[in-house]
């Protein structure tokens, strides 16, 4: 009898909550609406995409506007800068990688996830990055939030580039160090922060080629910086590995080499055409992050499939380093274009620049009126710009013709804000 009433008032509560003074009608969660709606009237809304099929057609941009599907878009707003992620050996290895070890992680690799491919594509990431060992995560994300909670903890100082990717400072929050943002791209503000250690243990992070902007401020400096200081130091290279340096081994070969005291992140989702992230570095501190980095323990192995597709991707940029060049040239290019027409555009380390927008209305606008017209730029808005100033991003890929290049400028110049 009890059984069957307490069953009555769960089944009650679970279909039709009963109206009360203290609930409000739109339920615990009747804000989330008015909270979306006041994002969307300052600029700031966002909602998903949709793809067709492999290529860059798209039936609207993220932010407005829709492209004409089937026309030649050119589509600056993606990462894949190497082409890779419709290239048949990648599809083909994913496709041998599903038969073989099943579509899914299905465990944390310190239970039963792993595979042969994860490790063939550590070993294959160390060698080309010139570092003793690579530990794959299941995104660049998640492998940015493993290096940085690994290596620091409650009584370390973090210092930061203000600039940083959202997954290095949450990262840092969740470390539970003192974390202290720096002037971006400043290795004298750098040094100053980190002369703030003492006695704790410091790690600075920062990215090689910055993911807005686009700059790739040299990292020598910043390395002395560190080494002053006693500090480790933690590269995120997601927008420069598989384009920066001799065959686009990436800015940590390129700049300062395998050193105990720097540690590298790289992406398998960008210049790859896979997905996942990897943390390069000596075999003490992969070790290390096997045992302690929570987003690698408690976290599903990487898909076997991708780990396969980033093979395959790695394999063709030993084969084809041309494409990289060829990227680095026509980020060039797109600059030169946009700064001939007075455009505030940066200056490209890679195949990333931005160029500002008075407000983020604007910037939205602007994206719209250039899906309109058949180019894809993605918008950058608070919260992922730091100094508030909203910016359309351009990522150049080794698909686009000069040609292409010359279009998209021409659009972009023609339809900027008054
Ligand atoms: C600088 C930087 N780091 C890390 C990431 C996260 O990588 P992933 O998309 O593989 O999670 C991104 C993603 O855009 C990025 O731009």
């Amino acid at each position: 009898m009890l059984r069957g009433r307490r069953a009555i008032t769960f089944a009650t509560m679970r279909t039709s909550p009963a109206p009360s003074a203290g609930v409000p009608s739109r339920g615990a969660f009747g804000w989330v609406e008015d909270s979306r709606r006041r994002l969307d009237r300052a600029g700031l809304g966002r909602r998903t995409t949709r793809r067709v099929r492999g290529g860059s057609a798209v039936g609207g941009s993220a932010v407005g506007g829709s492209a004409v599907v089937g026309s030649a878009v050119v589509d600056l707003s993606t990462n894949d800068y190497l082409g890779m992620s419709a290239r048949p050996e990648l599809v083909r290895a994913s496709a041998e990688a599903a038969e073989r070890f099943g579509t899914g992680g299905r465990a944390s690799r310190v239970v039963s996830g792993g595979c042969s491919v994860h490790e063939e594509l550590e070993d294959a990431l160390a060698a080309f990055c010139g570092t003793e060992a690579a530990l794959v995560f299941s995104s660049g994300y998640l492998a940015n939030i493993g290096a940085l909670t690994a290596l620091c903890r409650p009584g370390s100082l973090l210092v930061c580039d203000e600039s940083n990717h959202a997954s290095l400072i949450d990262g840092g929050r969740l470390s539970g160090a003192e974390v202290v943002a720096v002037a971006h791209a400043d290795p004298a503000a750098t040094a100053v922060a980190l002369a703030q250690k003492g006695a704790r243990r410091a790690v600075y992070a920062t990215e090689s080629v910055f993911s807005v902007e686009g700059d790739a401020p040299p990292l020598p400096p910043f390395l002395d910086a560190c080494r002053s200081a006693g500090a480790g130091m933690v590269v995120d290279d997601a927008h420069g590995f598989g384009l920066v340096g001799p065959g686009g081994r990436g800015s940590l070969r390129a700049a300062v080499g395998c050193q105990p005291d720097v540690v590298g992140v790289v992406t398998l989702g960008k210049a790859l055409g896979s997905q996942g992230g990897a943390v390069v570095g000596t075999r003490q501190v992969i070790r290390y992050l096997v045992n302690v980095a929570r987003s690698f323990v408690f976290d599903t192995a990487l898909a076997p499939p991708s780990a396969a597709a980033a093979l395959a991707g790695l394999s063709i940029l030993r084969r084809e380093p041309e494409r990289s060049r060829r990227v680095l040239h026509l980020a060039t290019r797109m600059a030169e274009l946009l700064a001939d027409a007075r455009l505030p555009v940066s200056r490209p380390g890679a195949a990333v620049m931005s160029v500002r927008s008075p407000s983020a209305k604007s910037a939205v606008e602007w994206a719209g009126r250039c899906a309109e017209r058949g180019v894809l730029v993605g918008c950058f808005r608070p919260p992922a710009v730091r100094d508030g100033i909203s910016r359309i991003r351009l990522g150049v890929h080794a698909a686009l013709s000069d040609r292409d290049v010359e279009r998209a400028a021409s659009v972009i110049v023609a339809t900027r804000p008054c």
